[in-house]
């Protein structure tokens, strides 16, 4: 079975054919369009081992589009309480015969591990700090649906860089399709080797990063990852790698908004940007429908 892992390993070229689908599928649910029922037949289970909202339920939305049948397993009510390992919760999936494995889990490497041991298609809907692919397509599908391009664009992502599976995955996948990526946050949360995802430059000047920008993202501080490591005052975060008016005035005057939710308002991002015109944070949960869609397409569909 073919699965998404990763953005790490794709070809440009596997980028762009999803989100040509995908663009498709957006621009048919816009136009209030019924999809071709191409996973009637189909079994989706998504293993959520950490909470979600945006993804969980995109998932859910855009396999029943598809005409499949989905079944959500929040593990909070599930065996894993009892002490069941990833593995053996997978291996009683598996024996259901499931088509795709949607997994989120605390490890990095934890959908990988899933998918050597079970007879379908696995994606990854984030594991640990390592990826997060859909959420880097979407991003991506986001930002040229807005600009009409991403070769050339010049991208901030501001916030926990170190924790972020985010960071990771739209960075590689931004990179790949020839944007240039600025990674920005306190020295403690950027970690090294961030040009191995590709990125430009990792800065802790955020002020300077902005100038010029195309595109800002900003990340919120994953304190649940955080295990007790120092950590500035909210306020002094906000001060220096908060996104308010005055700091978006760095970036250019047509600059593009982003957040991958879930925000934490006034603490990364000021409400009335998050809210305002430069916004597409909630145009990022509607890609992110779409680009399930496409890859559930793709990894499951019933096309020739
Ligand atoms: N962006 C994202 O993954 O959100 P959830 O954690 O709500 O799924």
């Amino acid at each position: 079975h073919a699965h998404l892992l990763g953005i790490e390993g794709l070809h440009p070229l596997d980028i762009t054919h999803i989100l040509d689908l995908a663009d498709r599928y957006a621009d048919a649910t816009r136009a209030g369009q019924r999809a071709d029922p191409v996973l009637t037949g189909r079994t989706v289970v998504n293993l959520f081992f950490e909470n979600s909202t945006r993804t969980m339920s995109s998932f859910e939305i855009a396999a029943k589009r598809l005409g499949a049948d989905v079944i959500n397993m929040p593990v909070a009510n599930s065996s894993v309480k009892k002490g069941e390992t990833l593995i053996d919760t997978a291996m009683t999936l598996n024996a259901m015969k499931p088509d795709v494995l949607v997994i989120r889990h605390s490890a990095s490497g934890g959908a990988k591990l899933l998918s050597r041991k079970v007879d379908c298609a696995v994606i990854n809907a984030g594991d640990g700090t390592h990826e997060h692919p859909t959420q880097g397509l979407l991003d991506v599908l986001t930002i040229r649906r807005n600009k009409g391009r991403v070769e050339g664009l010049k991208v901030v992502i501001c916030g926990d860089i170190a924790h972020s599976r985010v960071a990771r995955s739209t960075t590689m996948a931004l990179h790949l399709l020839g944007a240039e990526v600025h990674l920005c946050g306190p020295k403690t949360l950027l970690p090294p080797g961030t040009d191995t995802w590709g990125a430009a430059s990792a800065t802790t000047d955020f002020d300077a990063a902005l100038k010029g920008a195309d595109v800002v993202m900003m990340l919120r501080l994953q304190m649940e990852r955080m295990d007790g490591a120092f950590l500035p005052s909210r306020r002094e975060y906000f001060r220096y790698f908060g996104l308010t008016q005055e700091r978006l005035a760095l970036a250019l005057p047509d600059a593009t908004v982003m957040h991958p939710g879930p925000m934490n308002r006034g603490i990364e991002i000021e409400s009335a940007i998050a809210d305002g015109p430069r916004s597409v944070i909630t145009e990022q949960v509607e890609m992110g429908v779409a680009v399930r869609e496409a890859v559930l397409d793709l990894l499951a569909g019933t096309r020739p």
